[in-house]
């Protein structure tokens, strides 16, 4: 018998990383496929293959994905270009990734998606998510869908844009900064992929994946002002005004803010009900500020 082969889509990514890292420690053979493989940049880069895939070509999908047992689908899109949009990566990708994984006879398909996933948002790209699982089950019944809340690292992520918003000598609020949020270490879901590998129970399952402890936004940036030793004043801004700057940094080619992030902070983001959790999988997740003080 060959030895299981995991394909990580979107392998270089921010969460990507972490898995890959963590299903080469666990002893897997891992393929990263993405469009530009050679970025694997990875303690255990030489034990990983990589290969250069757009999953909106099936022709390279095919080639990328052949002999996987599992298939991991973490791939992203942040900013819709002219030419490139969320339906595209979100829904066709996904479904995509999907009839290839049941075609080849895959056993195991984990579609990376995102919290609060619904039909119903105002944002593009939270609809894009949902209808994108609709899209990925439609063809694969068993793929097991993750839904991670706003992922850090000590350095990156979420923790990177309070690290940045918190050098400003005004700390400018979205709203009165009274969103919840729910971060999640990077760490904790990549080890969820690796249980759902191996925990056959979870085969069609969805989970939310959040952060040890919810926090408001405020909290949040209060909790890295202090973690930093400084004090900044805060500037509650009303929802109005980020979306008319969403609307201006459009105009430029890799906005750091667009109009469906500002939505997504409109909204308390935290792990709902009806889903699995952490708990389910045996894995108690770190919080925000865990994160910040490794
Ligand atoms: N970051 C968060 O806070 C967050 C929160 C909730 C959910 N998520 C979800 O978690 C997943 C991973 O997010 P991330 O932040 O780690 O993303 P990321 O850092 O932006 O990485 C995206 C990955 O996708 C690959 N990719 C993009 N377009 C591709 C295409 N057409 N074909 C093949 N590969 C492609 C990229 O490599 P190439 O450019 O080389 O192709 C890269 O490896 C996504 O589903 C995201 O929506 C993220």
């Amino acid at each position: 018998m060959t030895d299981p082969l995991v394909t990580v889509l979107g392998g270089t990514g921010f969460l990507g990383s972490f898995i890959v890292n963590e299903l080469v420690k666990a002893g897997y053979t891992v393929r990263v496929a993405c469009r530009h493989p050679e970025r694997v940049t990875l303690a255990a880069s030489e034990s990983v293959e990589k290969v250069g895939c757009d999953i909106l070509d099936e022709r390279s999908l095919s080639r990328a994905l052949k002999g996987s047992t599992a298939i991991i689908n973490a791939v992203a899109l942040y900013n819709e270009t002219r030419t490139l949009t969320f339906d595209q990566i979100h829904v066709d990708g996904a479904q995509s990734v999907a009839r290839c994984a049941r075609e080849m006879g895959v056993d195991r398909l984990i579609l990376i998606s995102g919290i609060g996933a619904s039909s119903e948002s105002a944002s593009k790209y939270v609809r894009a998510r949902a209808r994108g699982e609709v899209a990925a089950r439609k063809v694969f019944r068993d793929t097991t869908i993750l839904r991670p809340s706003a992922l850090c690292d000590r350095h990156g992520g979420f923790v990177s844009a309070l690290e940045m918003v918190t050098q400003l000598p005004v700390i400018p609020l979205f709203g009165r900064g009274t969103t919840q949020l729910q971060p999640v270490y990077a760490g904790d879901v990549a080890a969820a992929v690796h249980r759902c590998i191996e925990m056959p129970g979870t085969a069609g399952k969805t989970f939310e994946l959040g952060g040890g402890k919810t926090y408001t936004y405020l909290e949040c940036v209060n909790l890295m002002l202090e973690h930093k030793g400084t004090r900044r004043a805060k500037l509650p801004l009303p929802f109005g005004c980020w979306h008319a700057l969403a609307a201006l940094l459009s105009l430029l080619p890799e906005p750091p803010l667009n109009r469906d992030q500002v939505i997504l902070m409109e909204n308390d983001n935290v792990a709902g009900s009806g889903c699995g959790t952490f708990r389910d999988l045996s894995i108690e997740p770190l919080s925000l500020q865990d994160v910040i003080r490794r």
